[in-house]
C-alpha cells in the first residue's frame, strides 16, 4: 500500500479563470488550525527531516513543483507534486523530506495544530525507536 494519501480538490474555474476550495472536514480531514507556505525555496536545499507525534498536514503545491519523499520506517516513497488540485496526506509518525523546488514553486501545508516544537520527532533513529514501540 503506497504511503501517499491524496486529497482531491475539485476545479471551480470558469472562463474568468481557476478557482479550488478546501474545507475543514470535507476535502481536509481535520479542523485546519493552521497553514504556513514554503515559497522562494532554494532548489539545491532539503528540508523537512522529521516526523511528528500528533500533527496532521496536508500539502498542496498551488505553484510549480518540488518532490516530497515519505517514510514510515519501513518503507520509504518519492513523489513529485506538481498539482494544485491534489493533495497530499501527510499523518503523525511520517517522516518527510521535500526537494528539488522549481523557481516559482509554493507548498502550502494546512495543519491540524498550532507550531509546537515539542510535538517534532527531527532525529531519524529516535523516529525509528518510536515506530518500533508504537502502533501508531
Ligand atoms: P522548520 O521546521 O525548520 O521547517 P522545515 O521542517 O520545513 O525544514 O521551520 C523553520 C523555522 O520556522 C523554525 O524555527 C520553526 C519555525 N516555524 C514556525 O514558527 N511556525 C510554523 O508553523 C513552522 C512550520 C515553522
Amino acid at each position: 500500500m503506497s504511503l501517499f494519501e491524496l486529497v482531491k480538490f475539485n476545479s471551480l474555474g470558469d472562463v474568468r479563470g481557476e478557482l479550488v476550495s478546501m474545507e475543514n472536514n470535507k476535502e481536509i480531514p481535520f479542523e485546519i488550525k493552521r497553514v504556513y507556505l514554503l515559497m522562494k525555496s532554494n532548489p539545491n536545499l532539503k528540508r523537512g527531516f522529521h516526523a511528528h507525534l500528533k500533527l496532521r498536514q496536508v500539502l498542496v503545491c498551488i505553484s510549480g513543483s518540488c518532490k516530497i519523499t515519505l517514510d514510515n520506517g519501513k518503507n520509504r516513497e518519492t513523489r513529485v507534486l506538481n498539482n494544485y488540485l491534489e493533495g497530499i496526506k501527510v499523518d503523525h509518525f511520517l517522516w518527510r523530506e521535500i526537494f528539488d523546488f522549481s523557481n516559482d514553486c509554493i507548498l502550502m501545508v494546512l495543519a491540524s495544530e498550532l507550531y509546537d516544537e515539542t510535538d517534532y520527532i527531527r532525529d531519524y533513529n529516535e523516529f525509528k525507536r518510536i515506530i518500533n514501540g508504537s502502533n501508531s
